[in-house]
């Protein structure tokens, strides 16, 4: 039997000789180290930096085993670094360099790694404008427009729930299950196992190119320009559809894409992002035919077919075309940015692939936001949110209709989208985009240079306008602005 004192010196030693401590080198030639080794090692390292302020020794019984020492001279080396002031012994802790004036902090790195040769992706700007600058194009909403205090009346309410300590990669299933109904009510045919909830609708962009086996996607021109750069960096050969959004989809133009056939085709037929088109039902169904044709499987963003007046919603390419038609969707915009939840609703064969390749990226999703979202769907508030939405928003872009009637000088022209957030400007291709988007940037206002958006040769010269982001008064400050600029400049 162990005496009290000696189980109490083993529990300490065992406690003592724990890792992690930083293992010292000793240089001492051939003989064996002495003390006077064992400082000038550790005075050495510590003044090279290679021992920080707060690194733990080894306890005195390792560095005797280490070296093959006697307790006493590990010790008495101990005993001097603690007397010249490098370390000190904290009791029942170890041995510890100073962090004080005697220890000096690392002035210069030891040995300087390369850098790695990354290839940086085309475009690359701020995500919000700051403030005291009007940004006349962004695509997001007026946050004074988004359920804000809902959304943390629902997060309290989910922080009271235990946190489960596990995630599903596929995304939270509440979640998934209230994102179905709302799309079975729709119309589509979707079930919540076939739903894959990602970090915004860009996460499901992302999943869905790199899950393919061919590497060609056809996108409209101009498009959704993180879209392009995306597919672009994953390595995607692109293939353009022109579109136009004063004269519609050139059909044959795209037949002729299309019989390059592209794996894919990603589209935005409701509200399209940069200009504001939105398909005809002749279109979504020329576009079905064409694909089916061309054997060219269909990637359907629908950011924007239930931002309309009334609860109206557009048809879809997936309510058209079924099952196989993968369809994106996202909470980001309408319900508030920094959710960051969007989601792809896959044929069921598909499913298993998607997971996987956002299991490899992400491994799953923080649940607590997926959480919140579910709740919020749950009590009803989505569809009272979109209500309240719309009816500001129509009123918004019923005002900067008029505006533009008003200020715009002739030669300008736009789409009138009747939803979604933005609509497209045409300005005159005499006026210099570059020489107008830098003199706006003197009156603090920013228009967004849309020329990653093409695939090739510009067919439009123009930029968004957003009546969802600003205020009516805003609006038409800022409109008179660039309607003045246009006349100084064309
Ligand atoms: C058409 C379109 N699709 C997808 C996205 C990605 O949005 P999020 O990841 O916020 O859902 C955007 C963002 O602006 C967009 O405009």
């Amino acid at each position: 039997m162990l005496s009290l004192r000696a189980a109490e010196q083993q529990r300490y030693d065992v406690f003592m000789s724990r890792a992690p401590y930083v293992g010292l080198s000793v240089t001492s030639g051939s003989r064996r180290a002495t003390a006077a080794d064992i400082v000038a090692s550790v005075q050495r390292e510590i003044s090279s930096g290679a021992l920080p302020a707060g690194s733990r020794l080894p306890p005195v019984r390792a560095l005797e085993k280490q070296l093959g020492l006697s307790k006493n001279t590990a010790q008495a080396a101990y005993d001097e670094l603690v007397a010249r002031g490098l370390v000190e012994a904290r009791e029942r802790e170890g041995v510890f360099v100073m962090a004080a004036k005697t220890a000096r902090s690392i002035e210069a790195p030891i040995t300087t790694p390369p850098l790695p040769d990354f290839v940086a992706p085309a475009l690359s700007r701020p995500d919000f404008t700051p403030r005291g600058v009007t940004n006349l194009s962004t695509v997001f909403i007026d946050p004074e427009l988004l359920p804000t205090e809902r959304l943390s009346e629902c997060a309290r309410s989910v922080l009271r729930e235990k946190m489960p300590a596990q995630y599903d990669v596929q995304g939270y299933q509440p979640l998934r299950e209230a994102i179905a109904k709302r799309l079975v009510a729709r119309g589509l045919d979707v079930e919540a196992d076939h739903i894959v909830v990602t970090t915004g609708s860009q996460q499901s962009l992302d999943i869905v190119a790199r899950s393919l086996s061919r590497k060609k996607i056809a996108i409209e021109s101009p498009v959704y320009a993180y879209a392009k750069l995306l597919f672009e960096n994953l390595g995607h050969d692109l293939v353009g559809l022109p579109l136009d959004p004063f004269a519609g989809l050139d059909l044959d133009a795209w037949d002729r894409a299309l019989a390059s056939k592209p794996a894919l085709a990603y589209l935005i037929p409701s509200f399209h992002n940069p200009t504001g088109y939105s398909y005809s039902s002749a279109e979504l169904r020329g576009v079905l035919e064409l694909c089916a044709k061309h054997g060219v499987a269909i990637l359907e963003d629908d950011w924007g077919s239930d931002m309309l007046s009334d609860g109206e919603y557009r048809p879809m390419l997936r309510m058209l075309g079924g099952r196989n038609v993968l369809y994106v969707n996202s909470f980001t915009k309408k319900l508030l940015p920094s959710l960051r939840i969007g989601f792809v609703a896959a044929p069921p064969e598909l499913v298993p692939t998607l997971v996987a390749t956002k299991r490899l990226s992400t491994l799953g999703n923080a649940w607590l936001t997926e959480a919140v979202v579910a709740e919020f769907l749950d009590r009803g508030y989505y569809d009272t949110h979109l209500q309240h939405l719309q009816r500001s928003l129509d009123q918004r872009y019923a005002a900067c209709l008029a505006a533009l009637d008003e200020l715009m000088p002739d030669g300008v022209k736009w789409t009138t989208p009747g939803g979604g957030p933005t609509l497209w400007l045409e300005i005159p291709r005499t006026i210099d985009l570059a020489a107008l988007e830098a003199h706006l940037a003197r009156r603090n206002i920013v228009v967004s240079n849309k020329s990653a958006a093409f695939l090739g040769e510009p067919n439009l010269h123009g930029f968004r306008i957003a009546y969802a982001w600003l205020a009516e008064h805003e609006m038409r400050a800022a409109l008179t602005i660039l309607a003045d600029a246009l006349r100084t400049l064309g």
